[in-house]
């Protein structure tokens, strides 16, 4: 029998994963992801976790700090997959029709370790292509690690919430990095102006975690309803492309 050093009485099961739950659903990490995050620091990938940049159903996102040995600061943003409130259902449809990620077994952590980890590939490959997407560092668990867009630790705005700078261009730059991303053999899957980031340096699409490959038996469809999204939105700003002519130029070898 074990013997108990302390004399209060240790609380009950159920009283335990109550608490834990409830530290949970009150935004406290669970206590692997703050090891991990402990961890990362350890490793020094970054100094400070700072504050949440944005709070989701499936993650949150923080902007942390690196501190280089003069004193200079950089920013990064830290995405956290939830592993108790994801919609799995959802999500293994996106990876069992994906060839590179399709081993997954049907148990919560492993899915969004999957998730992340297929963020992370999906990230390395676009960037790869000088596609702009913000430069993944690394993954680990259910914490992907990318750099910061922003400006003086602010992250940039979405597309939905700023609007175009200048329609036509940014239409254009974003229509080239569909067309870049398709021939990289991606479809991103979820693109709407909340996936979009406006910067000086042009729209940045984000949020990557469901992109799949061609082969995916909806990848098609995918691409389709992200072509409707951009052109629904940009009409408003006076685009008036087809979606069969923007499908035929993403596709144009
Ligand atoms: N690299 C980044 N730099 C600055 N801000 C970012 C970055 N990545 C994400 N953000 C901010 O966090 C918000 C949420 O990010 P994202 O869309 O990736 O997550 P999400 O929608 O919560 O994820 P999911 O839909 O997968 O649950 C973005 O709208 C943006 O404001
Ligand atoms: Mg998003």
């Amino acid at each position: 029998m074990a013997i108990r050093k302390s004399k209060t009485k240790a609380p009950a099961r159920e009283k335990k994963q109550y608490k834990q739950k409830r530290m949970i659903e009150s935004q406290v990490f669970d206590i692997p992801t703050l090891k991990e995050l402990s961890r990362l620091i350890g490793k020094r990938i970054f100094d400070t976790l700072d504050h949440p940049i944005a709070i989701g159903k499936e993650a949150k996102v923080f902007r942390a700090t690196k501190e280089s040995v003069n004193g200079k600061k950089t920013y990064l943003a830290v995405k956290i997959y939830r592993i108790e409130t994801s919609s799995f259902d959802k999500m293994m449809d996106y990876l069992k029709g994906d060839a590179r990620f399709n081993k997954v077994k049907n148990k919560k952590l492993d899915i969004i370790k999957t998730w992340t980890r297929k963020e992370y590939t999906n990230l390395r490959l676009a960037y790869g292509a000088k596609i702009h997407v913000p430069k993944p560092i690394g993954y680990a668990r259910n914490v992907l690690i990318m750099h910061f867009l922003g400006e003086k630790g602010k992250p940039y705005p979405t597309l939905h919430d700023y609007g175009p700078i200048n329609p036509k261009e940014d239409f254009n730059q974003l229509l080239v990095d569909i067309r870049k991303l398709y021939t990289l053999g991606l479809v991103h899957g979820d693109l709407s102006p909340f996936n979009i980031l406006q910067t000086p340096k042009g729209l940045y699409m984000i949020d990557m975690g469901q992109a799949v490959i061609l082969k995916h038996p909806k990848a098609q469809e995918f691409l389709e309803r992200d072509v409707r999204n951009i052109l629904k939105y940009f009409k408003k700003y006076g685009i008036k492309k087809s979606e069969e002519e923007m499908i035929k130029y993403i596709k144009q070898k």
